[in-house]
């Protein structure tokens, strides 16, 4: 039978896109913030700070949480909805991930369009889960007598700025490690963009 890679549906392209941008304003509007009231011995370069205040940093961490609650709201819900979270990034077994971390280490790890490997899958499912807890311990922050069950759930405002933080780092961590890898295969790039891959693939064979 003729290999199909599937391509990325328009919700996904969208909602993926839309939730990258504002979790890089939200990184660079919370430096900004941080800075004003430093948790360890140093701040953010200004360069890397959005909001040129605090104030405005505010302002911006505000107006990039809300598009990221939708788009990533309407992400997994069509993910459930139509099952694709449950067949593309249901993590395999540990036995395949040891194998797909063999092969990468190897650099024989080969990408198939439209079908992520072990890796993928653990990342993608895993910064989903980390996304949601750090707007979680954020909204903590933010309405901690409104939302004071979840400021409880968290350890209190202090803990739940630590937990924010860390959080952060590991969002931080993933999109280096991310933005690597789709410069490594940039075709991944064309797909995530226009929803079909640039270069020819062979009928037969995954690339
Ligand atoms: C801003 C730079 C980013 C670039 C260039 C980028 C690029 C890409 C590309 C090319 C893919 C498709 C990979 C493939 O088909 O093999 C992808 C998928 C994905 N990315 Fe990103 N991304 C970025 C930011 C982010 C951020 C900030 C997050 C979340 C915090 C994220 C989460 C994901 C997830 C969960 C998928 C899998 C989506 C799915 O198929 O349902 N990405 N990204």
């Amino acid at each position: 039978m003729a290999y199909r890679p599937r391509s990325p549906s328009p919700v996904i392209r969208i909602t993926h896109w839309v939730g990258a941008l504002s979790v890089l304003v939200m990184i660079g509007s919370g430096w900004q913030i941080y800075n004003a009231s430093p948790l360890l011995p140093f701040i953010f370069p200004a360069w890397a700070t959005l909001g040129g205040w605090l104030g405005g940093g505010i302002a911006w961490h505000f107006a990039a949480m809300w598009s990221l609650m939708s788009s990533g709201a309407v992400y997994l819900i069509h993910g459930m909805a139509s099952g694709r979270l449950r067949r593309d990034l249901r993590p395999r077994t540990v036995p395949v991930l040891l194998r797909d971390l063999g092969l990468a280490a190897r650099l024989r790890l080969t990408h198939t369009p439209g079908t992520y490997n072990a890796i993928q899958r653990l990342l993608y499912s895993s910064v989903l889960g980390v996304a949601a807890l750090t707007v979680a311990t954020g909204l903590s922050m933010w309405k901690p007598v409104q939302l004071g069950f979840l400021t409880w759930v968290f350890g209190g405002y202090d803990i739940a700025r630590r937990l924010h933080f860390a959080l952060m780092c590991m969002i931080v961590g993933f999109l280096i490690v991310h933005v690597c890898l789709t410069l490594i295969v940039p075709s991944t790039l064309f797909g995530m963009v226009f929803g079909r891959r640039i270069h020819v693939i062979d009928k037969d064979k995954p690339s």
